[in-house]
């Protein structure tokens, strides 16, 4: 049957979108000779004068390697809220769902391809429940979707923070420093976990285990003894102390999503004022997020893509592809979004951080 299905990107990008809009465009047009109409950033192409277009099989040549998306996305809390002026001209937020449920219509699309985080797909459920027959892709390198052993994304992002925790280590032993390394997860320690047990660091901050600066310093303190004259410390950005709160950047509103940041400058300045040693802070920031897809993206993303057109043709609407284990599945988007996936405070990965003499600041 030839089918027209949309695909789009959105919410914050991930390395390896380019190689599922690659799977799904090849799989769809080149093998199911389907017609693929690629929305521009986000739900927001759907609503824009040539904000859609019909994809070839050149539009995803040679694109398997590159980070970013050649789609575009847009990373906003709700994709189906516009500011609009009121009658009184005043500001008002608008709800235009029934708009683009009507606009997805009038593009005769039989399907929909989104990729996206929690946020996206979360959002996307209330298009469902209007009639859009959409399926998903779990995207983030947050890697804190559920439904899903891994969102692709999560690998290079790691890899990237495990790389700057290891050129850390050179520049902190040699100055005799503490380094604080601030890395992204919102409010899923992942990233931080794996680049601070893959980097070696001596304490991890993770938004699952609130802390209590004392141990961190306690630690450093330690190591001195030891010989041990430096010390670096992987935050996650959503980490918190014991009692407090999480450090925001900015506050959210109707359209935006508030954004974490700033909890590494508090960590390090705490640091030296007790301890008394030298302590830097490094925000890796948006560098997690950018470059070349590591193979295992590329592998997970293309496996994924391809998975999400077979489920568009097996008629799975509101299924995200999933991988448990070594297979690739699905599961309802509903349970993905609704029980996100954290770094177990009892688990194997924080067990083998205190196995190590790790700290996790809650002792
Ligand atoms: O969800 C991915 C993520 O990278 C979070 O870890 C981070 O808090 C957020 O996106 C930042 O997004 P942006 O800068 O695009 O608003």
């Amino acid at each position: 049957m030839r089918r027209r299905i949309a695909l789009l990107t959105g919410g914050g990008d991930a390395p390896g979108l380019n190689a599922v809009v690659r799977a799904v465009v090849k799989t769809a047009v080149g093998e199911n000779g389907w017609d693929v109409l690629g929305v521009i950033d986000g739900y927001d192409g759907f609503m824009r004068e040539g904000g859609v277009w019909h994809m070839t099989l050149d539009d995803v040549a040679g694109i398997l390697p590159e980070g970013g998306t050649i789609l575009g996305t847009a990373n906003r809390g709700n994709p189906f809220v516009r500011k609009r002026p009121g009658p009184n001209g005043e500001t008002i937020f608008a709800d235009i769902k029934q708009e683009m449920v009507n606009r997805i219509q009038e593009l005769g699309v039989d399907g929909i391809v989104v990729i996206g985080g929690d946020g996206t797909l979360g959002a996307s459920l209330q298009l469902i429940k209007m009639g859009c027959l959409i399926v998903g892709v779990p995207k983030t390198i947050d890697n804190d979707l559920g439904g899903t052993d891994q969102t692709f994304g999560f690998d290079t992002a790691l890899t990237t923070a495990t790389e700057a925790v290891d050129k850390l280590h050179t520049t902190a032993e040699s100055h005799r420093r503490v380094i604080v390394v601030e890395v992204m997860g919102r409010d899923a320690g992942w990233i931080a976990m794996g680049a601070g047990l893959a980097g070696g660091a001596d304490a991890i901050l993770i938004p699952e285990i609130p802390f209590h600066i004392e141990a961190v310093c306690r630690q450093i303190r330690n190591r001195a003894t030891f010989g041990r004259k430096f010390s670096l410390v992987v935050v996650s950005e959503g980490a918190l102390p014991v009692g407090g709160e999480q450090v925001y950047k900015s506050d959210g509103d109707t359209m935006y999503t508030a954004r974490l940041g700033g909890v590494g400058a508090r960590v390090a300045e705490q640091i030296e004022k007790i301890v008394g040693q030298e302590t830097r802070v490094v925000v890796l920031g948006h560098l997690q997020r950018g470059g070349r897809p590591t193979p295992y993206d590329r592998l997970l993303g293309t496996r994924y893509g391809v998975h999400a057109v077979r489920l568009i043709a097996q008629g799975k609407i509101g299924h995200m592809v999933a991988l448990h284990g070594t297979q690739i599945t699905s599961v309802p988007i509903e349970d993905a979004v609704s029980k996100p996936k954290h770094v177990d405070p009892k688990g194997d990965l924080v067990r083998t951080a205190k196995d190590l003499g790790i700290s996790m600041g809650d002792e």
